[in-house]
């Protein structure tokens, strides 16, 4: 049930860093957004995907992890993502890219779950230095990063309380709550 997946495509932050997820499975992914819905159709999106330990490191230190977690500044060597796929918007197709990254996003990362893995949308990236690192040509925007892999932590939904708080936590056993807005909330008309 597509239902099931939306649940288990949780943000996950920490994973098994040495599960290989091969160059395959990530075309799979991309293929999976590129058949997805785009703005006049102009499919301006396009993608790098790395799986390789030399490459993900070249990524990992132009990321910012769980802004909400104060004392945890990001997954430990040996939890971090086997893989990456930055989605990039091609300046020359378009000049602004909507909501299209959005879907693209989602579409691979409910891929991503069907599969049994997981990840995370990061977008507070230090697209400079990123760049700079994978040699990014400037026709390309540096739009999103998603983070893959096996995930080695539990995330549980919560309903938001009464005081209103949406941020995020971790337990003292490591489980991090996810807290959403009941329905009644955001259905307003
Ligand atoms: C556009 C977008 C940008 C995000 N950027 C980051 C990020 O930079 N770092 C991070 O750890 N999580 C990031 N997230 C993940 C959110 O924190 C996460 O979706 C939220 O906490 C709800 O958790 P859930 O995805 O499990 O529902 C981002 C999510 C979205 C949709």
């Amino acid at each position: 049930m597509l239902r099931d997946l939306i649940v288990k495509n949780r943000s996950y932050r920490r994973f098994f860093q040495e599960q290989v997820i091969g160059i395959d499975t990530l075309r799979e992914l991309v293929d999976m957004a590129r058949l997805s819905a785009s703005a006049g159709n102009l499919q301006p999106l396009k993608y790098i995907l790395s799986c390789t330990p030399e490459k993900n490191a070249l990524i990992f230190p132009h990321l910012t992890w769980a802004g909400y977690l104060k004392d945890w500044s990001g997954p430990c060597e040996g939890e971090r993502p086997s893989a990456y796929i930055i989605i990039l918007g091609d300046k020359r197709l378009s000049k602004s890219f909507g909501c299209d990254y959005g879907i693209a996003a989602q579409s691979i990362l409910l891929g991503a779950a069907e599969k049994g893995l997981g990840g995370c949308i990061i977008g507070s990236v230090r697209t400079k230095q990123l760049r700079k690192a994978l040699d990014i040509p400037s026709c390309y925007e540096i739009l999103l990063v998603l983070a893959l892999g096996k995930p080695k932590e539990t995330v549980v939904i919560e309903t938001v309380g009464t005081d209103g708080d949406i941020k995020y936590w971790r337990n003292s056993e490591g489980v991090h709550h996810v807290p959403k807005r009941p329905l009644d909330e955001v259905v307003v008309g």
